[in-house]
């Protein structure tokens, strides 16, 4: 029997807490898109970590960045009266390349303060547009927004909120992909809606691109009864998608996007929204009003300073072009290996997707087994396996990572 001591002090993330200590994979090292464990075994990551190391591990462009800025002052708060230069600088880049004009940028440690923030944000803003009824936030079933209260509350993933209750008032979800019941909810509802909140790519929920024509309907919806439309693009965001922004692939422009993950590669935690200047002006319209809401760390110079290092890699290497021949070639060959019976299904949209074991094969069992291939994937159900690498991976690797599917789930 296992008791406390074989399961250490380390409480993990989304882990069984009676997990033995021994049991999990102690990652030590990376260098481009390969990990290597404390017991020298090496892994290409189809998983860019969690959904974040676009750039790759091991960027010395980063470290030196980070070096560089702790050397100066590690961090100091940008509560008023304070700023600095990294946070000024990484506003101005963002917004220079923002889906919307006119953008001012909110700085987060992560993707579900990112979450909160926008939510708060919306309804504040709504606030002070003199519309304080406008407090209703719809999601999607389906869709991952983190873990914090608001994010919580408004996804759409019932087993990550079993026992956690109660939540936050105002959350209401709507059915993934059924742009009518939206537009019923809204017809009847849409004058306290402060905004819709969708993820451009269903992530975390199993990787579900949009239907045709959703986005758009959802931006239309918005329009028509005086919502904003939130874009979560902590997974599509910094390049996954062929471009900087979902929004920018799938050419529909919202008001506001959180992002976090992949602004820094992970190299230090960062997270943020993006606010259109539209949002913006309706929190400026009163020049005694106090934004009330902030981190410790909104803003942190080291984490931005990684954010600058890491955006221009991205820019430097044209990563996002690069995203779209990843993936062509992965999610090419594993519809390859669709058609030979190998898989079920294969969903994808550019660098991301999830493949759909065939009837019978447990993604579970395929996923240990690729880890003793040498290949790290994310099992989301006992049938689906996510695919997300990092954008310096090779040819070479991704074709490893097909062979060894194909081995797997045979
Ligand atoms: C779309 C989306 N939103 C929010 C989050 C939460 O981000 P974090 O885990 O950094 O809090 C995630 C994490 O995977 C995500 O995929």
């Amino acid at each position: 029997m296992t008791t406390r001591s074989d399961y250490g002090p380390f409480l993990h993330p989304y882990a069984k807490p009676t997990k033995n200590k021994s049991d999990f994979i102690g990652i030590v090292r990376g260098e481009g898109a390969r990990v290597w464990d404390r017991n020298g075994a090496e892994y290409i990551d189809g998983m860019a970590s969690l959904w974040y190391a676009n750039v790759g591990y091991g960027r010395k462009e980063i470290a030196d960045a980070v070096a560089n800025q702790m050397g100066e002052i590690a961090a100091f708060h940008c509560f008023d009266p304070f700023s600095n230069d990294r946070a000024d600088q990484l506003a101005q880049r963002i917004g220079d390349f923002a889906p919307m004009p006119d953008s001012r940028i909110f700085f987060t440690s992560s993707g579900s303060e990112a979450v909160d923030s926008a939510i708060k944000l919306a309804r504040v803003a709504h606030s002070q547009a003199g519309e304080p009824e406008r407090t209703i936030i719809v999601s999607r079933g389906r869709a991952y927004h983190g873990v914090t209260y608001g994010g919580l509350s408004a996804q759409g993933l019932p087993l990550n909120q079993a026992g956690y209750g109660p939540f936050v008032e105002g959350m209401v979800n709507i059915a993934p992909d059924d742009l009518e019941a939206m537009a019923q909810f809204m017809a009847e509802n849409g004058s306290k809606v402060a905004a819709i909140l969708t993820e451009p790519v269903q992530g975390a929920g199993g990787v579900f691109p949009p239907t045709e024509g959703y986005l758009e309907g959802l931006r239309r919806l918005a329009d028509q009864h005086g919502a904003f439309l939130i874009f979560d693009e902590v997974i599509c965001g910094f390049g996954r998608l062929g471009a900087m922004w979902g929004a920018q692939h799938y050419g529909v422009t919202p008001d506001l996007v959180t992002f976090a993950k992949a602004v820094t590669s992970g190299y230090i935690p960062l997270g943020g929204v993006v606010v259109s200047g539209m949002v913006a002006s309706k929190l400026e319209s009163d020049d005694t009003w106090i934004l009330r809401h902030g981190h410790t760390y909104s803003g942190h110079p080291t984490a931005c300073a990684a954010a600058l290092a890491n955006i221009a890699i991205i820019e430097n290497e044209s990563l996002c072009q690069r995203a779209t021949q990843i993936g062509e070639r992965l999610f090419g060959g594993f519809r390859t290996l669709v058609s030979d019976g190998v898989l079920g299904d294969v969903r994808s949209a550019v660098a991301v997707g999830a493949i759909v074991m065939r009837e019978g094969v447990d993604s579970i069992a395929v996923r240990d087994s690729l880890l003793g291939a040498g290949v790290i994937t994310r099992a989301i159900n006992a049938e689906t396996l996510t695919w997300c690498p990092p954008l310096v991976i090779s040819d070479s690797e991704i074709d490893q990572i097909v062979d060894a599917v194909a081995k797997a789930a045979s």
